[in-house]
């Protein structure tokens, strides 16, 4: 029977929404999996950041402070900025949103160094926006001659990840200096994994207005279920996208949490190191075991497995065995997988893993 009701109701949705399908049933929670395919950080918050986080529950009958005022000022304080360069976001994808919803009128363009960050093609597609495709240079670097003569030209903003996910890559930041001052495009510089690399490019932002630079404190500072994200630029965007976010977008733990890990940055010293010590264990075994692993800046690793398989089959494989990883929809890394740096009881859990499915394919081509 048909509901015409609901045909009704689906019809009024916007011209771009229509063409969407509804979410299906997600798949359900994979608790008992070692989780490394959306580069978490498994570590405890530190011990001060946690009473913060449970001080802050008695706040719980009253509205979170709006427009984030003491988040930003702290932020601003620890970053050496103003309060009014700083946005502060439910995770830094939030703030992702809020520049596709600021910039791009349907059938406009974005473009992306790719590979780059998968989200942006779900942001792009909500936007009815072309999202542009610009193939990084030879070892990942820069292309600025094709961001700024190429189709990029007509791009609203450029987007660009350094590190970028999913490669891991860093590029210097004289690169990017040098393409925000050729350019007159919003240059967009995603340093969600910032901490585990070498430069920053935030001394910029006082010197370009053209610069938005987004930070997050789900990677390095183990909150990705908190969500605190900021972005940096100058005041006249900033203030701008500020005025486009949802009244009370952050609660009261993400704002204290937020506050208190600015406090103890110094206290995750241990953590990073513990990440890349792991990380290159982890990419020595694997090259041993025939993958071809990409140097990495930051808390995980892209590794193009062994001839004869791809990366879903390798994903799958992997899932059977209780461990999760990610495989990438960009063109050229089919035969690549995306592996988290967690403890070291995760690594070892997973390279025992690897090496049991290798095993197994071994043992089954000398059987044929
Ligand atoms: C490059 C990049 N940007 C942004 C994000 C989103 O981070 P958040 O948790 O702050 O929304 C991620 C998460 O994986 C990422 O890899």
């Amino acid at each position: 029977m048909s509901d015409t009701k609901l045909q009704r109701v689906l019809s009024s949705l916007s011209e771009v929404y229509r063409q969407l399908n509804p979410l299906p049933s997600g798949p359900g929670p994979d608790a008992d999996c070692v989780k490394l395919n959306t580069n978490e950080n498994p570590f405890a918050l530190p011990a001060a950041v946690m009473q913060s986080a449970v001080a802050a529950l008695e706040r719980q009958y009253l509205y979170p402070e709006d427009d984030n005022v003491s988040l930003r000022e702290a932020a601003a304080a620890s970053y050496n900025l103003s309060p009014d360069q700083v946005i502060a976001g439910n995770g830094s994808s939030e703030l992702l949103s809020l520049l596709y919803r600021a910039f791009l009128d349907p059938g406009d363009s974005v473009a992306m160094l790719s590979p780059g960050f998968a989200y942006n093609h779900k942001l792009a597609l909500l936007q009815d926006a072309r999202l542009l495709e610009i193939r990084s240079g030879e070892s990942c670097s820069l292309p600025i001659h094709k961001l700024l003569f190429g189709p990029a030209k007509e791009a609203k903003f450029i987007l660009l990840a350094n590190p970028n996910n999913p490669t891991g890559t860093f590029v210097p930041i004289a690169d990017i200096e040098s393409l925000v001052a050729q350019s007159d495009r919003l240059i967009v510089l995603d340093e969600a994994y910032v901490d585990f690399a070498p430069d920053s490019a935030l001394r910029l932002i006082d010197r370009y207005s053209n610069l938005l630079i987004l930070r997050t404190f789900s990677k390095s500072y183990a909150a990705a279920g908190i969500r605190v994200g900021f972005g940096f630029g100058h005041p006249e965007v900033i203030g701008r996208l500020r005025n486009l976010q949802n009244m009370f977008n952050m609660n009261v733990i993400a704002h204290a949490v937020g506050v208190s890990i600015l406090a103890h940055r110094t206290a995750y010293e241990e953590n990073r190191r513990h990440i890349e010590f792991e990380r290159e264990r982890v990419r020595f075994a694997l090259s041993q075991l025939g993958f071809s692993v990409t140097p990495s800046h930051a808390n995980f690793l892209l590794a193009r497995v062994p001839s004869g398989r791809d990366g879903a089959w390798w994903q799958t494989y992997l899932k059977q065995k209780k461990i999760l990883v990610a495989v990438l929809p960009d063109e050229g890394l089919e035969d690549c997988i995306r592996v988290s740096i967690g403890t070291k009881s995760q690594m070892d859990a997973f390279l025992e893993a690897v090496d049991e499915i290798l095993g197994a394919e071994s043992s089954t081509r000398s059987a044929v």
